[in-house]
């Protein structure tokens, strides 16, 4: 079973779901002694046995392999479904889109997902969003895979201690990309990174995992003075020569540094960092649908601002500290990551 000790540097790239994420970063980051990952969620069965066995092909070093678990949603009344329609119809994007309502089911079959997983079996399995059926859990251990789950609060960590996961990887409020907060209609602590360090370790003898806003190997080592085993970092990762980010979010990552993030529904229908734009100003308290419905109902705006190479309405999802970005192949940028952790600590 895989230990956090065997790692030569402790950084997990993170899972990134939509694009970023491919063989060539998570073997990159592999064979520099750190942990590739995958967002697997939005991709096909057959996608991800190809994923996986494509890396297999360039790294023996370690791959985690990671899922959203999906709540039951069902469609609200008409009036919303009509007005959170017309929210996306109304933007002033360049060319044509269609936008409908999307019909059952909504979200994937996690089991069906899992099967490329169960055959190619990746060191680490990760979850984000809630804790996956006890089978899951259990059947991944049976195959010597350990798995990690987000959480956002001391709740949350309690909940993975009894789960019988391997750890627990510790989102604080300064990271990109969706906050997995178990329950999204719960008021959110909000948490910082540190603070939720601290009071895991106290609380929880899994190992933790930190992420959100870690940039540098200055903050690596700060994570790991307080407790944390190793750190999880997606922004720092995005404008990696290997990494599939968009051509607009790279270019918005390294230009548009004057730009605040902020955490907005309206993508996706729950939380989640990006850096600011148009649709997130004009989406303001406009009606969206739930989780994961707006992000489907959203997908034929975001390829079509894809396919123009516009920023302003694609999801730009970054972690506060995105301005200290550099774009590197990911084994320089992980090499670069070892040396400041080197040079802090003497
Ligand atoms: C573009 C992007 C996509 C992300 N997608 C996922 C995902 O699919 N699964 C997941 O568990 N976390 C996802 N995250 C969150 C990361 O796991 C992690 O919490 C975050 O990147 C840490 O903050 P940082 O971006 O400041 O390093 C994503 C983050 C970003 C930036």
């Amino acid at each position: 079973m895989f230990k956090f000790s065997q790692l030569g540097i402790p950084i997990i790239q993170a899972p990134m779901a939509g694009g970023p994420n491919t063989p060539q970063l998570a073997s990159a980051v592999a064979n520099a002694g750190g942990v590739g990952s995958f967002g697997f969620t939005y991709d096909k069965p057959e996608k991800i046995d190809e994923n996986l066995r494509e890396t297999k092909a360039l790294t023996n070093g370690y791959i985690n392999a990671n899922f959203f678990v999906f709540k039951p949603e069902s469609l609200p009344d008409k009036e919303i479904q009509l007005a959170a329609i017309e929210a996306i119809r109304s933007l002033p994007i360049k060319g044509e889109f269609s936008v409908k309502i999307p019909s059952e089911p909504y979200y994937p079959d996690i089991e069906e997902l899992l099967i490329p997983v169960w055959d190619h079996r990746p060191a680490i399995l990760t979850f984000h969003f809630g804790i996956p059926s006890q089978n899951i859990v259990q059947k991944a251990r049976s195959l010597g895979i350990s798995v990690g789950i987000t959480a956002t609060n001391i709740n949350e960590a309690l909940a993975i201690d009894k789960s019988g996961a391997n750890f627990i990887i510790a989102q604080g409020i300064e990271a990109g990309g969706h906050r997995g907060v178990f329950e999204p209609e719960e008021i959110d602590e909000e948490t910082s990174l540190d603070n939720l360090i601290i009071k895991l370790t106290k609380e929880s003898s899994l190992p933790i995992i930190a992420a959100g806003g870690i940039m540098s190997g200055i903050d690596i080592n700060r994570v790991l003075k307080i407790g944390a085993t190793a750190a999880q970092m997606g922004t720092a990762f995005l404008c990696c020569e290997e990494a599939g980010t968009t051509k607009a979010h790279k270019e918005f990552l390294l230009n548009k540094k004057d730009r605040e993030t902020s955490y907005t529904k309206a993508f996706s229908g729950r939380r989640a960092q990006g850096i600011n734009n148009q649709f997130i100003k004009l989406m303001e308290n406009k009606t969206v649908l739930p989780f994961p419905l707006q992000n489907t109902m959203t997908g034929t705006l975001r390829k079509l601002a894809a396919i123009n190479n516009d920023g302003e309405y694609q999801s730009l999802w970054a972690g506060k500290s995105f301005d200290k970005i550099r774009a590197m192949p990911a084994e320089e940028l992980m090499l670069a990551l070892y040396e400041e952790m080197k040079l802090a600590d003497s």
